[in-house]
């Protein structure tokens, strides 16, 4: 696992952060997405992915996605009977690669930047589901990117709507369900997939992956 001193986000520790990745640039290997160098997503994530997709898209409606990536899970969506699929990137590059997705797929609506600047302007209990899967872009958000939007999902979804995210853990743990209780999630189970990583994976190193499906009831 990573530790603070070790880990590559040390370069991008510095206060014009977000500037920095909005624009950096962009390089997808056949195994890989690297932004600014960083392993930002790979593609033996792909049956984990496809189960976090079919959780979001679930109840079919308005799917909203954070976070693109290299479009692995956006593609799974989209192999579901879903209404409206928004898609918020922060990355301009990346973004290029949602425009593109769209033109295949015309019921997606490209939204730019960071879900921070985004979502806020989101209408309340609009959403049907929810997948959120972005990548930490300073080391003050290493451990806390995915919690610090629970209170969002929350206001975003409908009454039954389901929200899901890269979890990083393989269980909900004791601070993983205060999160969720404070967000005001009462209803969340979860399922374990078995996945692959390479050997010096930066992000994962285990056999399983915990898939939450958080409900707002
Ligand atoms: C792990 S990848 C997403 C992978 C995607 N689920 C897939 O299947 O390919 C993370 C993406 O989130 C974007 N990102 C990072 N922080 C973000 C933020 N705060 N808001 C929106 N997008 C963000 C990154 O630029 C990157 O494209």
């Amino acid at each position: 696992m990573f530790n603070k001193e070790n880990h590559p986000l040390n370069e991008l520790a510095f206060p014009d952060t977000r500037e920095k990745w909005r624009n950096a640039p962009v390089e997808i290997t056949a195994k890989q997405l690297l932004i600014d160098g960083h392993p930002v997503m790979e593609t033996w994530e792909g049956a984990y992915m496809k189960r976090l997709a079919s959780i979001a898209a679930s109840r079919g409606g308005v799917v909203l996605e954070i976070g693109f990536g290299l479009g692995i899970s956006a593609a799974f969506i989209q192999e579901d009977p879903i209404a409206e699929h928004w898609i918020v990137e922060a990355n301009a590059n990346v973004f290029d690669n949602v425009l593109k997705f769209k033109d295949k797929h015309p019921n997606v609506k490209p939204l730019f930047g960071f879900w921070q600047e985004v979502t806020p302007e989101l209408p309340d209990a609009s959403l049907d589901g929810i997948l959120f899967d972005t990548y930490p872009i300073s080391l003050d958000e290493l451990h806390t990117a995915r919690f610090s939007f629970f209170d969002e999902a929350y206001r975003l979804l409908k009454p039954g709507g389901v929200f899901t995210h890269y979890a990083g853990e393989v269980e909900f743990t004791p601070e993983y369900v205060k999160l969720l209780h404070e967000a005001g999630f009462t209803e969340f189970t979860g399922d374990l997939v078995e996945v692959s990583p390479p050997p010096g994976c930066m992000y994962w190193d285990e056999k399983h992956i915990l898939a939450p499906t958080i409900t707002k009831l």
